[in-house]
């Protein structure tokens, strides 16, 4: 079998101590193999966001053993964990935490300031990465002269904008109605499937999960199911889903850093 790219091993979490201690997570098992799209789901408290936290360096499990690519991350100091974020890591938040007052073209082109990129390179890559989420001509715009749908999709450039292996997402839908979501869905399916990027995604919405090749279901810090199903495909319902099929064909249309080939798919 090929070295997957996620690999939890008895991945225990314990917050606080004594009397006050919450075991978020309990001898967690979990692989990811490169390119898949993972749903997260289960009740409020049931541990995803901590297990989000912990593949994305954000935190820290108690014990366990995890791999990135066959590395152990365990082992990285925080420095270390800091480059594997930033080399390979893209993240889309409920909250979308973009700086306001900040142009949307500034906002995706930070992550390439921390990684050295000069000027005009990270301009080139935002500006692709703006068109691959749709959102060309909304460049100079700040976050409140976006609409949740759109500032969400500035987020999602953000995260691509570095070509990460692996997208992490905590409910990158909540805070936007549904067609909207559904938009917002179209866009990280575009990107799973047409540049093989891993996404995991944290979501309570089964309409949201529909779009990913697995859902794994937490409860009470365990895993409790582990099921593959075919995802929904927007273009296969192109009556109720023409939205999410326009957002889907920027993606192949755009390419960041010229890696993608501007072909935009015809619906069958
Ligand atoms: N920083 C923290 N300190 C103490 N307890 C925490 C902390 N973060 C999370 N917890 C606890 O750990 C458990 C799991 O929390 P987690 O945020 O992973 O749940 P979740 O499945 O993401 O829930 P939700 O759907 O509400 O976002 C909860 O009982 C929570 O209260
Ligand atoms: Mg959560």
């Amino acid at each position: 079998m090929t070295t997957p790219l996620l690999s939890l091993r008895a991945i225990s979490k314990v917050y606080g101590v004594g009397e006050a201690e919450v075991h978020a997570l309990r001898a967690i098992d979990l692989d990811v193999a490169e390119g898949e799209f993972v749903a997260l789901m289960g009740p409020s408290g049931s541990g995803k966001s901590t297990c989000l936290n912990i593949l994305g360096c954000l935190d820290v499990a108690t014990s366990g053993e995890y791999r990135f690519r066959g590395q152990a991350v365990s082992g990285l100091d925080r420095d270390q964990r800091a480059l594997l974020r930033r080399h390979y890591l893209g993240f889309v938040f409920q909250g979308f935490n973009l700086l306001a007052r900040t142009s949307a073209l500034e906002n995706v082109e930070l992550p390439l300031v921390y990684l050295g990129v000069g000027r005009r390179e990270r301009r080139r890559r935002s500006l692709a990465a703006l068109a691959a989420v749709g959102l060309e001509g909304r460049e100079r715009h700040t976050p409140s002269q976006l609409s949740g749908g759109q500032q969400q999709r500035v987020a999602i450039a953000r995260a691509l904008v570095t070509e990460p292996s692996l997208i992490l997402a905590d409910e990158p839908t909540g805070n936007v109605d549904s067609a909207r979501a559904h938009e917002i869905m179209g866009v990280l399916a575009g990107l799973n499937r047409d540049r093989g990027i891993t996404i995991v995604m944290v979501t309570h919405e089964p309409d949201m999960a529909a779009y990913a090749h697995r859902v794994v279901r937490f409860l009470d810090g365990r895993i409790a199911a582990d099921e593959r199903q075919v995802p929904w495909r927007p273009e296969d319902h192109l009556d109720d889903g023409a939205d999410d099929h326009a957002a889907h064909g920027a993606v192949v249309a755009a390419g960041v850093g010229g890696a993608v080939a501007a072909t935009p798919e015809v619906a069958p």
